[in-house]
């Protein structure tokens, strides 16, 4: 795949080829490289990879006055053959009609605060990252769901391209602690939406233990997942937003990390949890600071216990049952008492849902004069001095 030539053209023809409010879906089909593969009698812009910004606008603009409309399709000469639309399920068509392929009816464009957009989330397979991905697509979004559990991913994108219609959730495989898993999970989202608007860096793990007791590998990981997998997210990500951007100067794209009320405080017997996420906090200010240039928000989100997903309630492995059965919360016979222990620490009563951290989502997203922030979400747990 020629990841690099999809990773600034089809991002670039998001921009160009969108409304005021919405970019355009580009979806690209690697496999068909020359026009012999294509159908006669459909028009198409034929581009050299090579092109730039000032090509593709001039390029746009022939098309334009030879047709009277905005190109449907492209020949990215020896690289992919691509359909445009407002939505993923139009570029299909697109797509389809330009290489003879069956064209499938297109369902109506979703409404919502979030339609239009593209989002894709790490650590969707289950937990809050699923939460968050439903409530992304539940807005309006089309959601890619990217994990290192690639049959969990799949089977929810096919349960919520069910639920949602086609084009709106797809799958990709992504380790977010190796480099080239996180370039090559970039490359399959431009290669089927043409980039990304709302990148949630949401995969995390949690190993607790004492500082002196903790094995060494086990902090490596927390740390190579959270803090490390966060940066090699952005570095992955950023250059196909910052080309969006230039085709679109007045657009805002948005990366939201998944941080914790961790990140905002110690946490005993959890520090290389809590390190990742002051880390993280250290990271969103950071990139917040370069990224404005090209017009990337950088915010965190600081969620407080989520009570019911899996980390704490899995009936084998989670939380609630571990604390239990290590005697962590003192009088505790039951799951039951655990949860209500750490349910009485949180001044609302009770811990947090993906519904709660998609309202701060929202607000980070929608705003336009805000970046760099680390957004609490704890019911009053933690509170920002
Ligand atoms: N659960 C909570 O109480 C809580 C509270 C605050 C913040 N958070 C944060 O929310 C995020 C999600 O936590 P969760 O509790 O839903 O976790 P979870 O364990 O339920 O799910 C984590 C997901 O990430 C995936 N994953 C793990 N390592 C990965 C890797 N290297 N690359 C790609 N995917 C990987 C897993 O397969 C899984 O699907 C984390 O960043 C966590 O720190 C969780």
């Amino acid at each position: 795949m020629e990841t690099p030539v999809l990773n600034q053209l089809s991002p670039r023809l998001r921009g160009l080829l969108g409304t005021d409010s919405t970019p355009a879906v580009v979806t690209a089909d690697p496999a068909i490289r020359t026009a012999d593969r294509l159908a006669a009698s459909v028009p198409y812009l034929v581009l050299d990879p090579g092109t730039d910004l000032a090509g593709l606008q001039a390029a746009i603009a022939v098309y334009r006055a030879a047709h009277g409309a905005n190109p449907e399709g492209a020949l990215v000469t020896g690289v992919a053959a691509m359909g445009f639309g407002p939505t993923r399920a139009a570029a299909d068509a697109a797509l389809a009609r330009l290489t003879g392929a069956t064209v499938v009816p297109v369902p109506a464009p979703p409404i919502g605060r979030l339609a239009g957009k593209v989002a894709m989330v790490t650590g969707a397979a289950q937990g809050f990252g699923l939460g968050i991905a439903e409530q992304l697509l539940a807005h309006g979004a089309s959601v890619i769901l990217a994990d290192l559990n690639i049959e969990g991913a799949r089977s929810h994108a096919s349960r919520l391209t069910a639920e949602h219609g086609a084009g709106r959730a797809d799958a990709v495989r992504i380790d977010v602690s190796d480099p080239d898993s996180c370039q090559e999970a970039v490359a399959e989202a431009v290669v089927r939406y043409g980039g990304v608007d709302v990148f949630v860096s949401n995969a995390g793990v949690l190993r607790a233990e004492g500082v002196m007791t903790q094995p060494v590998a086990d902090f490596d990981l927390v740390t190579n997942v959270n803090y490390r997998g966060y940066f090699l997210c952005v570095r992955a990500i950023a250059p196909v937003m910052a080309a969006q951007h230039e085709a679109a100067p007045d657009s805002w794209l948005d990366i939201v990390e998944i941080n914790s009320k961790s990140g905002l405080e110690g946490s005993k017997r959890n520090f290389a949890y809590a390190g990742s996420k002051f880390g993280g906090i250290g990271l969103t200010q950071s990139f917040a600071l370069e990224l404005v240039e090209d017009g990337i928000k950088v915010n965190a989100l600081c969620p407080g216990n989520f009570l019911d997903g899996p980390l704490w309630s899995d009936p084998e492995r989670g939380l609630f049952v571990q604390y239990l059965r290590a005697g962590k919360v003192p009088g505790a016979t039951t799951v039951a008492d655990v949860r209500r222990f750490y349910e009485a620490k949180v001044p609302m009563g009770r811990g947090a849902l993906p519904t709660d951290v998609a309202k701060a989502l929202l607000y980070v997203v929608e705003q336009t004069y805000e970046t760099g922030q680390a957004v609490p979400i704890t019911g009053g747990q933690n509170m920002l001095s």
